[in-house]
């Protein structure tokens, strides 16, 4: 077996469970495990805190890239939980709301931002040993990647899982107005000029509509041992 550490890219669409899945892994064969999702919902948090997002949803983009240079974002590991830091404060719960989830993805299309995230994520990823999930990890961020895994679901399925988990978390949500966020983000991550959301041409596919969370982290490991073994 070979024993060097590598970099695992879990890319696809909005809620088709690649954090669950990622994590898991991740804790299985002790590698860092990265959202890179995360840090988009970081920036989107401050631009909304700091007026650079209008009521009707317009973004000022030249005041985001202006105060990209005020944000910082790391992760802070607490036994088996992970926190996002957003310039030293916890905002792990912050990011996670549908308001924000519904601002992210413009926020994530413009070009300064992208840049100035992946250049973040590759320095996490230079000590290998790595699992990370996100929309452009296979294609733009690690194109050579060992392992790449592109993940997705009926848009139906995953608006279900994603209304469950906000709503378990206490969170006043209509499943039609998460359903409608699913859709849209997956619209906007595509057709994006900058890195779309897109397949890479040597990444695995997984439908996971109707697996369990039980049956695709099994499907993940599955697929690492084949990697590393070969
Ligand atoms: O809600 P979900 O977990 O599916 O999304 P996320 O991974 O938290 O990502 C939130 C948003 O950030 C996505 O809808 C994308 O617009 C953007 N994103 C991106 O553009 N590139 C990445 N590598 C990760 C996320």
């Amino acid at each position: 077996m070979n024993s060097d550490k590598i970099i695992i890219a879990i890319d696809g669409y909005s809620s088709s469970g690649k954090s669950t899945m990622a994590k898991q892994l991740a804790r299985e064969i002790g590698y860092r495990y990265i959202d890179s999702g995360a840090m988009y919902r970081a920036v989107t948090l401050y631009a909304m805190r700091h007026g650079l997002i209008g009521p009707d949803g317009s973004v000022d983009e030249p005041g985001v890239v202006n105060a990209l240079e005020d944000i910082s974002i790391d992760f802070h590991v607490e036994g088996e939980r992970q926190y996002t830091m957003l310039n030293g404060e916890n905002v792990e719960t912050q990011i996670r709301t549908l308001e924000v989830s519904n601002h992210v993805s413009p926020i994530a299309a413009i070009a300064p931002v992208r840049h100035a995230l992946v250049k973040m994520q590759r320095a996490m990823g230079k000590t290998r040993g790595i699992v990370m999930d996100g929309r452009d990890i296979g294609t733009v961020v690690f194109p050579d990647a060992e392992m790449k895994v592109f993940c997705d679901a009926s848009a139906e399925r995953r608006a279900e899982r994603r209304y469950k988990e906000l709503s378990d978390k206490g969170e006043q949500v209509k499943y039609e107005d998460v359903l409608a966020n699913v859709i849209n983000r997956d619209h906007i991550d595509e057709n994006r000029a900058e890195s779309p959301l897109r397949c890479a041409d040597d990444a695995v596919r997984l439908d996971n509509s109707r697996m369990t969370i039980e049956e695709q982290n099994r499907w993940l490991l599955d697929l690492y041992n084949r990697i590393t073994r070969q």
